[in-house]
This record gives C-alpha cells, sequence and structure tokens, in this order.
C-alpha cells in the first residue's frame, strides 16, 4: 500500500491535496466528527455547536459566539505536523501544485506551503464589518468581549461559517487545480461537508489517493483509500 502511494507520488508532477480537519489532530486540533471531536463534545451553551458557529448566531449573540469560538476554535500554539510539512516539501519538490484545505489554522503556510486555497477561510484575518479594516489574529485575540474595530464596528473572523457562501476566487482556483491534477490526494476529511466535498467530482483523473482514519462515501472510488493516520501515511513514504 504505501509502495503503491510512493509510486504514484513519484510518478507525478501534478499532485493536488485537498483536507480537512484530521490533518491538523495530530497537532492537538481537535475535528469535528470523530468522537473526540468538536460536534460530539458537551458544551455549556443552549445552542449546539454547528448553530453557534452559523452566521445567524453570530449575528443575533455576537459575545457567546466569540467565547464559544476563542474557547474552541482558535489554537494559536499549535505547530504543523509531519503531514503539513510533507505536503510543503512536495510543492517546493515541484509535485504537488496546491493545497485545498477547508481548515481554518493556518498550520500548511507555518510549514511552508504556499498555494493554501482556504476554502473555509483563516482564523487569521478578521474584518470590520463596517469599515472593512482587516485585523490580525494578535489584535483580537485578548478581546474582551467583542472585538471591535478603532470605527466601533464589531470585528468578524474571515472565516465561513454555516449558511455563508465560500469565496468564489478561492473556489475557482480550487475547482481549477483539481480538475487539471494528475493525482488527487484526499486526508483527513469525512467529506460529509458541501460544497467542499464536491471539489472531489471535480477531479478526472484515474489516481484518486483517499487517506483518512475512517471510511468514506467517496472510498469506493478511489485507486487507493488508506485507513490509517495521517502523519504515519507520510511518516511512511517521504
Ligand atoms: P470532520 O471532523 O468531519 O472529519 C475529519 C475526518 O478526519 C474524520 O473522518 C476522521 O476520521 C479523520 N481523522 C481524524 N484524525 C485523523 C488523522 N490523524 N489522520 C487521518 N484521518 C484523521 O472534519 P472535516 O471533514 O474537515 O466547517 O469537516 C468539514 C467542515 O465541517 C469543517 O471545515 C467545518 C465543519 O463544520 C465549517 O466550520 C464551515
Amino acid at each position: 500500500m504505501y509502495d503503491e502511494l510512493k509510486e504514484i507520488i513519484e510518478q507525478s508532477n501534478n499532485i493536488v491535496f485537498l483536507g480537512g480537519a484530521g490533518v491538523s489532530t495530530e497537532s492537538g486540533i481537535p475535528d469535528f466528527r470523530s468522537a473526540d471531536g468538536l460536534y460530539n463534545t458537551k458544551i455549556k451553551y443552549g445552542s449546539s455547536p454547528e448553530e453557534i458557529i452559523s452566521h445567524s448566531y453570530f449575528m443575533r449573540h455576537t459575545e457567546t459566539f466569540y467565547e464559544y469560538y476563542f474557547e474552541n476554535m482558535v489554537y494559536p500554539e499549535a505547530k504543523p505536523n509531519i503531514a503539513h510539512f510533507a505536503l510543503a516539501k512536495l510543492e517546493e519538490m515541484g509535485k504537488l501544485k496546491a493545497v485545498v484545505t477547508q481548515n481554518i489554522d493556518n498550520l500548511h503556510q507555518l510549514a511552508g506551503s504556499k498555494n493554501v486555497l482556504e476554502l473555509h477561510g483563516s482564523v487569521y484575518r478578521n474584518y470590520c464589518m463596517e469599515c472593512g479594516k482587516f485585523y490580525p489574529l494578535k489584535d483580537i485575540i485578548d478581546s474582551e468581549g467583542v472585538p471591535k474595530c478603532e470605527c466601533g464596528g464589531t470585528i468578524k473572523p474571515d472565516v465561513v461559517l454555516y449558511e455563508e457562501p465560500l469565496d468564489n476566487d478561492v473556489w475557482n482556483k480550487a475547482y481549477k487545480a483539481i480538475s487539471e491534477a494528475d493525482v488527487l490526494i484526499v486526508g483527513g476529511t469525512s467529506l460529509v461537508v458541501y460544497p467542499a466535498a464536491s471539489l472531489v467530482s471535480a477531479y478526472r483523473g484515474n489516481k484518486l489517493v483517499l487517506i483518512n482514519k475512517g471510511e468514506t462515501t467517496y472510498d469506493h472510488l478511489a485507486k487507493l483509500a488508506i485507513h490509517d493516520s495521517i502523519g504515519r501515511v507520510f511518516s511512511e513514504i517521504m
């Protein structure tokens, strides 16, 4: 299995990676849908995590949103793991063209990846809903209550909340990269959130590789489906 993956990677110089929260669990950031994931963790709020990280909840209960968000979605101390570093190395070697990620943690960039397409935005970018001024995470992380702009407006993280559309430009770039890829490696994602999961269908080649701890509904389309930790897989093949 590892030999087959090694060979697929060796023979290609047009690989695209599509990933999700499972890529960062080995960096200490919980995913959403595993048994110990965010959506299965008991919380003190009356609403579910999915309700809290929605646009309407943000607009109605901004302070509680931020309380949950800073406690559960922001990990400024997290460091990239072997999977992030391996992907950055493949890009440097000229083999990997893009990392398309649903993660908002910036760990691919910290590992050195250059072409990172963040489908769901980033906790590191924040903007004022009134004047549009951008703020880095460090400027808002210690806010008491709702982070406010110098103009008085409310600051919103540049992350895609439920009920919000994806950024068109990022989507188009991701779609193009995947539709032109020779190899698509999908890792650490349950592939249940759309439209992100539908990007697998943009791939037109016959070398789809899935690396995920559990099974996904796309496994039957894969040339190679590896059910293991992504850090372990990359440490075996790099
Ligand atoms: P999920 O939590 O749905 O799926 C993560 C997948 O990674 C699961 O299938 C795990 O089995 C697997 N996994 C966990 N650790 C792993 C590891 N070390 N190696 C390999 N596999 C591992 O997370 P996503 O698919 O990323 O959206 O979720 C998609 C979206 O749902 C997120 O971007 C977020 C969430 O709602 C928004 O917040 C908009």
